[in-house]
């Protein structure tokens, strides 16, 4: 019998150097051969943020050697690989560039297909690497670039129902973790801060909660914060903030899950099944807890990802990397890096002032 695909994907959008290798399997869940994630946020954390100048530096330094350690340990020959598969947007465009080109060499070189991938799909897709997922399902990504609501109907196949009209979930939890005096990236470290204090001491605002859908928004919360930072005075209330942050977030899926729950069942006519959750939020404990407790109270199937496979990483690349393979989806060497990649297309521009909901 010939042998199972295997896929070698490359991720290099943001501050993660990653490579892994995949192959496919009679299960309908791909055996992840080797997934290495090489973080920067040693060369960030004293800017309080990523550099794309430095970022993209630091890639050109270690991929290579990242390339070389996912391929021993997955023990797979460079000629057993059937294709490449790389992060070709949205991102920092010099940051996916010098993953690209590493992967269009390993290719070209190779003499096999070349496949570009969307990040954002690597993460709409993530969970199927430990389980089967019928289409259509309902996703909630939420990473530090991205938060929205879509209908995932099948590979390349997506609509959006809900997003934020400005911040990030993450890029809200990394810049509150920042006013309280927590290092970059502040999200994880945020979370711990917040078991230790009053959730009910601080009250904060949930912009949009009553209109705009299952539209989000987080750019209020982030100036309510503030001003509460400039008068704090104890370590205490610096958890207090935290976990009042962290419950207001927990309030506000839960009110805007359920506005996509309704939207997900008329946009589909159809029955939701199943809720993925996605992206590098969705490894915060207490956000699980709140979306698990609705999705029971729905009777829907609630399905994150792996804690490992949350963050960048490039076996949800290998993944889609793999879908397209079997689809014979392949790309021209002449792909360009696109920085502003989205799920779907015809969705329309929802940010900034002035956006009528
Ligand atoms: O998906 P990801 O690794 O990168 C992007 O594609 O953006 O997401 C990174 C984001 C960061 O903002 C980070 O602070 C946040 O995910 N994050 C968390 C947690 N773990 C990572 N935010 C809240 N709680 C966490 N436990
Ligand atoms: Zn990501």
């Amino acid at each position: 019998m010939p042998k199972k695909p295997i896929i070698l994907g490359i991720e290099t959008s943001c501050d993660e150097t990653a490579v892994s290798l995949i192959q496919d399997d009679d299960s309908g869940i791909p055996k992840i051969l080797s997934n290495i994630v090489s973080s920067q946020f040693d060369i960030h954390k004293e800017f309080g943020g990523v550099v794309p100048e430095l970022a993209a530096r630091s890639h050109v330094e270690k991929i290579n050697i990242i390339a070389e350690k996912a391929i021993k340990e997955s023990a797979v020959s460079l000629s057993e690989v059937s294709a490449i598969a790389t992060t070709s947007g949205p991102g920092l465009i010099i940051c996916l560039s010098v993953g690209l080109n590493f992967g269009k060499a390993m290719a070209s070189s190779l003499n096999i297909p070349f496949i570009g991938v969307n990040h954002l799909e690597g993460h709409a897709l993530s969970p199927k690497l430990h389980k089967k997922i019928e289409y259509p399902y309902l996703l909630l990504l939420i990473s530090g670039g991205h938060t929205q609501f879509l209908s995932v109907n099948g590979l390349g196949k997506y609509k959006r129902l809900g997003t934020t009209i400005d911040d990030a979930l993450g890029e809200a939890f990394d810049k509150t973790a920042k006013l309280l005096g927590i290092e970059f990236p502040g999200g994880p470290k945020l979370e711990k801060f917040a078991e230790k204090g009053d959730k009910s001491k601080f009250k904060l605002p949930k912009p949009i909660i009553n209109k705009g859908g299952c539209n989000l928004s987080f750019a209020g919360l982030k100036t309510a914060v503030l001003k509460i930072t400039n008068n704090i005075k104890s370590e205490q209330e610096k958890f207090d903030l935290a976990a009042s942050f962290q419950n207001t977030i927990e309030e506000i899926l839960h009110i805007k899950s359920k506005i996509a729950f309704e939207e997900f069942s008329k946009s589909n006519l159809t029955q939701l099944n199943s809720f993925v959750v996605a992206g590098g939020v969705a490894a915060n404990s207490g956000i699980r807890k709140k979306l698990i407790e609705i999705s029971n109270e729905n009777n829907i199937e609630i399905i994150f990802p792996d804690m490992s496979l949350c963050g960048d990483n490039a076996a949800m690349i290998a993944l889609v990397g793999l879908e397209k393979y079997k689809l014979k989806n392949f790309d021209d060497l002449d792909l360009q890096a696109n920085p502003r990649l989205t799920l779907d297309k015809n969705a329309k521009f929802l940010k900034g002032a002035g956006v009528v909901l």
